[in-house]
């Protein structure tokens, strides 16, 4: 029996991992609840990691084939919620604008800008009887965020802690037009899959946080090319993002409490 002193109790926590991680429990036994907005991207695996027992599930599927904008958001996060997650950490790689952080690096995004469209967004789409307008003037869990902000120093894992993650449409990667002005828009960071994850977490009142893994200069920003820095940088990153995880899972216990929280997010 896990010491309930130490680290997320079980079944607490998950990670929705994207990029680099799909076949990382592969081999673990899965389940794949039923849910109101059809199946999840792919069985959600029960791993242990740092000592723990936490879910896992791959946004992208076993065989890393479903595209961004085509992932189920809601049936991931309501399959989480169905195994009473309450802690969300999604994995995300992200291509970085600011000048001093480059691929190889983490950082803990510190809001996000949605630049996505016909996406399924959220889990009131009409057909449910209540209807909630959640607060995300603060789109990521702020005691998540700090959580692994902690992990990663006790680990001695540099992580950035801030910025914009904005969330483009994809599958294809920006223009470097489309980069210069994401960087007048605020935006730190550029990945694909945050949104609508974020909301439809907070709609189903989980804590959620990003743990992004950098893995190239954003377009036209770098001086290779950015499958290059990619290929070059996932594996420094992965390691990284798998030091600080086995940390998190492994100290002491701050773990939020998910469903106790007021519209705003705030508790
Ligand atoms: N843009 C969008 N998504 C990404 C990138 C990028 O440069 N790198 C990894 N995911």
């Amino acid at each position: 029996m896990p010491d309930p002193a130490y680290g997320p109790a079980p079944g607490q926590f998950a990670i929705l991992a994207g990029s680099g991680f799909s076949d990382f429990a592969s081999l673990s036994p899965g389940r794949v609840p039923v849910t109101a907005y059809g199946a999840p991207s792919a069985a959600v695996r029960e791993v242990e990691f740092g000592g723990r027992r936490i879910w896992f599930l791959p946004r992208h599927g076993d065989r890393h084939d479903i595209p961004p904008h085509r992932i189920n958001y809601r049936a991931n996060l309501a399959a989480l919620k169905v195994l009473k997650v309450r802690n969300v950490l999604a994995l995300n790689t992200v291509g970085v604008i600011t000048p001093h952080l480059g691929p190889g690096q983490l950082a803990v995004p510190g809001q996000l800008i949605d630049y996505t469209y016909g996406r399924d967004h959220s889990i009131y789409d009409g057909s449910s009887a209540s209807l909630d307008h959640i607060d995300f003037t603060e789109p990521f869990s702020e005691p998540l965020r700090r959580q692994i902000l902690d992990a990663a120093r006790a680990a001695d894992v540099p992580c950035h802690d801030g910025g914009v993650y904005a969330v483009t449409q994809g599958p294809r990667l920006e223009t470097a037009a489309e980069i210069d002005r994401l960087e007048r828009d605020g935006a730190d960071f550029i990945g694909m899959t945050a949104m609508p994850e974020a909301a439809i977490a907070r709609e189903l009142q989980m804590d959620y946080a990003c743990l992004s893994l950098i893995v190239n200069f954003a377009a036209g920003r770098g001086a290779n090319a950015i499958h290059e820095d990619i290929e070059g940088s996932l594996l420094e990153a992965k390691t990284c993002a798998l030091r600080l995880m086995q940390q998190l899972f492994h100290g002491p216990s701050r773990g939020t409490d998910g469903g106790r929280r007021d519209r705003s997010g705030r508790r």
